[in-house]
């Protein structure tokens, strides 16, 4: 991508969980995965926790994830060099005596966790800590995963999609949203450090009987109420109810494969339905994130510009907007160092009655190299036992 302008800021991103596999998918055998560039091996060691390496062997730089789990330590497939979990490499099968092993024979170990049956990377010391989502832990809901939906996109554009109001009606009529209902009712937004929260009440879309998914039929309001918290970078814990006992979880993540590629990771979890096949609920998502994936894909430019001057925000638009504004205030987007950039319109993040940025060309704009993400401590690794593999928040 060369593009001018404000973007993700991917190694500010490296302090940052993100999701890099379905727990279920991670089992006897190493898993490869990308996050935010970086080649990376999922696997899990004798006691059955996951562990995220390089997947880059330092002998040959074969793909680790090619090679095979042997007790707590991971075996690459090409002369058998043996690792363990902090990545250190304890075994060298060619030398008469195998553990006799240089000090460079190591791979960089990050940390992981397993949590609301996700695998989470963090490849840097995290800035914080995962969401809390009880109802997901609980073990009294049932829960339901979909996805990974895999885009053509940055993760914002697939986060900021997952966020949009306005488009309902238009690319899920009958599923998300009434054609004849395009107005987006009201919401405020309020940015509580790295976590955006806003609700919304609207008219319960009618549901075809295709996808009986949803828990209004019985709760006698025909109105959903969908509380959000979008933790930064790429996380939303939706909670939708309908003014009964009836609750849905609905709980996002996207994972920042590279500076234009995504994977969407879906963890659904309500009280009700209890008996119906997950079939049901996966294929409703997977009709939902089709619909998407076409818009979206088609976005130029393929990433969430963060410069509020680049597209034009409406009113109704207020999540992308305080968006947008929170990933710059927090360093996780900036203005690459030979990009441009320009003061947004409305950059104090209060919404005028009408436009409150309009599509500006770029090239009218004096060149920007601030960055404000905050310095790294020097020397912080990512073995450090605090966030290691058995961290707990
Ligand atoms: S390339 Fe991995 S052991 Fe040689
Ligand atoms: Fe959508």
């Amino acid at each position: 991508m060369s593009s001018p302008g404000v973007f993700a800021d991917l190694a500010a991103q490296r302090a940052c969980w993100h999701p890099v596999a379905f727990a279920s998918d991670v089992a006897d055998r190493p898993v490869h995965a990308d996050l935010l560039g970086e080649p990376l091996v999922v696997w899990r060691g004798a006691d059955g926790a996951p562990r995220v390496m390089s997947d880059l062997c330092v002998h040959r730089g074969t793909a680790l994830s090619l090679g095979r789990i042997h007790g707590d330590e991971l075996v690459c497939a090409y002369h058998g060099w043996r690792y363990g979990a902090d990545g250190r490499c304890v075994a060298i099968p060619q030398k008469e005596d195998p553990a006799v092993v240089p000090a460079k024979a190591r791979v960089r170990a990050f940390g992981a966790r397993e949590r609301y049956g996700l695998i989470w990377a963090v490849l840097e010391e995290p800035r914080w800590p995962l969401p809390e989502v009880p109802e997901l832990e609980a073990g009294e809901w049932v829960v339901v995963t979909a996805g990974p939906y895999r885009w053509r996109c940055d993760a914002g554009r697939q986060v900021e999609n997952f966020t949009d109001f306005g488009h309902f009606p238009w690319v899920h009529p009958g599923l998300l949203g009434d054609p004849d209902r395009p107005v987006v009712p009201h919401h405020q937004v309020r940015t509580d450090g790295h976590v955006l929260r806003y609700e919304i009440v609207r008219p319960e879309a009618p549901n075809t009987d295709d996808f009986p998914v949803f828990g209004n039929e019985q709760a006698g309001l025909p109105e959903r109420r969908s509380r959000y918290e979008l933790h930064l970078p790429y996380t939303i814990v939706l909670r939708l109810g309908w003014g009964g006992e009836r609750g849905m979880v609905y709980f996002f993540a996207s994972q920042p494969v590279s500076a234009d590629r995504c994977a969407g990771y879906v963890v659904i979890g309500r009280n009700y339905n209890t008996g119906q096949p997950d079939r049901v609920l996966r294929e409703f998502e997977d009709t939902i994130f089709g619909q998407d994936q076409v818009v979206v894909e088609s976005q130029r430019p393929e990433r969430v510009p963060f410069d509020l001057a680049a597209e034009l925000h409406l009113r109704f638009d207020a999540v992308a907007v305080a968006y947008r504004k929170a990933m710059r205030d927090l360093g996780l987007a900036a203005a690459a160092p030979t990009g441009i950039s320009a003061p947004g319109l409305g950059g104090d993040g209060r919404l005028a009655d009408t436009e409150i940025g309009q599509a500006r060309c770029p090239s009218r704009h004096p060149r920007r190299s601030h960055r404000s993400r905050p310095a790294r401590a020097p020397g912080a690794t990512p073995t450090s036992p605090a966030w290691s593999a058995t961290a707990a928040h």
